[in-house]
C-alpha cells in the first residue's frame, strides 16, 4: 500500500521574515484577534481536530508512514508543545512502525534541551532554516539569528540522537554575491547534515519585500543569475558526496525526506491546523486560515475545512507530471499522453530530457541542463 503522510501546521512566528507568506502570525498581531488564538488554544484544538478526522472519516483513518510539522514555527510550542501534537497523531490516525518524524525548527528557539525532548518525544528528523551564513544578507531577508547559530544547532540535534537533519537555504537574496554563497555553502557542508533544500528567493506579491522591490529600495532576483548560483550549490553539494532527488533537495544516501517524497508522488496526507491543506484519493480540502476562526469552529463540534474540490482525471494527470519531472526518478514515460510525449522528444533532442529504460520501465528525466529551466519545460510539455 502507498504511504500515508500527516501534516501538522503551526501558525505562529516570533517576527515576521520580509520574503515570507506562508499562513503564519507574530504574538502582536494575534493579540487583537481576540480569544481562541494562544498557543495553547491552538494546541487543544489541532488535537480535537485530529480526533474529528478519524472520527468523521473512519475509511481514511490509517497509521502515518510519515508526520511533518510545519510552519511558521513549530520550536516556539517548545519540545512539550510538540510532543502533544505527536501524541495527538498516535492517539488518532496511530504511527507506522518506522515511521518518518519531522519537525521544522528556527535555529534561534532551540537548545540542546530542545533537542533532547523532542528525540524523547518520538521525533526522528529536524529541519532547520539556516538561509545563509553571511551577516549582511541574513539581514535583508530579516532573519533574527546570528551566522553561527544554525551550525551550533545542527551540533545540539546530533548530540541529541538525531541523524536525519535538514538545514533550508535561500540564494539570490539581493547583495549576495557568489563569494557569500560560498561562504554560506562551505557552512553549511561543515556541519555534514545529510539533507538540504536550497530555493530561489522567490519575491511573493503583498509581502514586504516584494513592496521594497516595487518602491526600487531592493533589486528583483535576476533569472540567469539565479542558474549560476543554482549550478554552484549543486555542484559544491555533489562534491560532497549529495545527490539531488528533487529540483530543490540533495540528500546524503537514504536521507531524502519521505514526507515530501509522498507529496510529489501524488499520495495521500491529511493536513491538520490552519490553512492546512490535505489530499485523499483526488479530493483535496484546506483549513480556514486564521488561528482565531480555526479554534472556533474546532470548539463548535466543527471540521475546520474552508473548502474541497474533486480534482478531474484532467488535474491528476497534471499535478502528477509537474510534481514527478521535479523529481530525478522523472516520470513513466507510459503517464504521457501522444503529443506531450512528442514534446517530451523534442525536450530530449535540445538536451533538457533524457529517457532511459526501456519498454514498461521507460522514464523520462530532467537532465541538468532542464534541472535549470524544470518550470518551463514542464509548462511547455503540458501546454
Ligand atoms: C515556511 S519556512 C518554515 C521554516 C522556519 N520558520 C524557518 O524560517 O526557518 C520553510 C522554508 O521556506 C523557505 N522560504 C519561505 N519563503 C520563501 C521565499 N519567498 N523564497 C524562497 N524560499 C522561501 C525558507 O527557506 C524557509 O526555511
Ligand atoms: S520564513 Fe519561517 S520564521 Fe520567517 S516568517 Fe516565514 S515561517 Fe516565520
Amino acid at each position: 500500500m502507498d504511504s500515508f503522510g500527516v501534516y501538522l501546521h503551526v501558525p505562529f512566528c516570533a517576527t515576521r521574515c520580509g520574503y515570507c507568506d506562508f499562513n503564519t502570525y507574530t504574538a502582536s498581531q494575534l493579540g487583537t484577534a481576540g480569544p481562541g488564538a494562544t498557543q495553547g488554544d491552538y494546541l487543544d484544538a489541532i488535537v480535537r481536530e485530529l480526533q474529528m478526522a478519524v472520527a468523521n472519516n473512519p475509511d481514511a483513518a490509517r497509521p502515518a508512514d510519515t508526520v511533518f510539522v510545519g510552519g511558521g514555527t513549530p520550536s516556539l510550542l517548545g519540545a512539550e508543545g510538540l510532543r502533544k501534537l505527536l501524541d495527538g497523531v498516535r492517539d488518532t490516525f496511530g504511527l507506522a512502525d518506522g515511521a518518518e518524524v519531522t519537525t521544522e525548527s528556527n535555529p534561534e528557539s532551540t537548545s540542546p534541551e530542545f533537542f533532547e525532548g523532542l528525540k524523547e518525544a518520538g521525533f526522528t528528523r529536524v529541519s532547520l532554516g539556516m538561509q545563509s551564513a553571511v551577516p549582511h544578507v541574513l539581514a535583508t531577508l530579516d532573519r533574527t539569528h546570528t551566522p553561527g547559530r544554525p551550525a551550533a544547532a545542527v551540533a545540539e540535534a546530533r548530540a541529541a540522537g538525531f541523524e536525519h537533519i535538514n538545514l533550508d537555504v535561500i540564494y539570490g537574496t539581493p547583495g549576495e554575491s557568489m563569494a557569500d554563497l560560498d561562504t554560506t555553502l562551505e557552512a553549511v557542508l561543515a556541519t555534514e547534515v545529510n539533507h538540504v533544500s536550497a530555493y530561489s528567493l522567490i519575491v511573493e506579491p503583498g509581502t514586504a519585500m516584494a513592496r521594497k522591490v516595487r518602491r526600487g529600495e531592493l533589486p528583483m532576483p535576476d533569472d540567469d543569475d539565479l542558474a549560476d548560483r543554482y549550478e554552484r550549490i549543486d555542484a559544491a553539494l555533489s562534491a560532497a558526496g549529495f545527490s539531488w532527488y528533487e529540483v530543490s533537495n540533495w540528500s546524503k544516501p537514504g536521507g531524502a525526506c519521505r514526507h515530501n517524497m509522498l507529496y510529489w508522488r501524488d499520495g495521500n496526507w491529511w493536513g491538520a491546523g490552519p490553512g492546512a491543506h490535505s489530499h485523499l484519493d483526488g479530493r483535496r480540502f484546506y483549513n480556514v486560515k486564521h488561528p482565531a476562526r480555526y479554534s472556533a469552529m474546532v470548539a463548535a463540534g466543527e471540521l475546520p475545512v474552508k473548502d474541497s474540490e474533486d480534482l478531474t482525471p484532467e488535474d491528476r494527470h497534471v499535478e502528477k507530471i509537474m510534481l514527478g519531472l521535479r523529481l530525478s526518478e522523472g516520470v513513466a514515460a507510459a503517464a504521457l499522453r501522444e503529443e506531450e510525449l512528442r514534446r517530451a522528444r523534442r525536450q530530449a533532442e535540445a538536451g533538457m530530457l533524457r529517457f532511459v529504460g526501456e519498454g514498461e520501465g521507460e522514464r523520462v528525466q530532467l537532465t541538468d541542463r532542464g534541472r535549470l529551466l524544470a518550470d518551463a519545460i514542464i509548462v511547455d510539455i503540458l501546454s
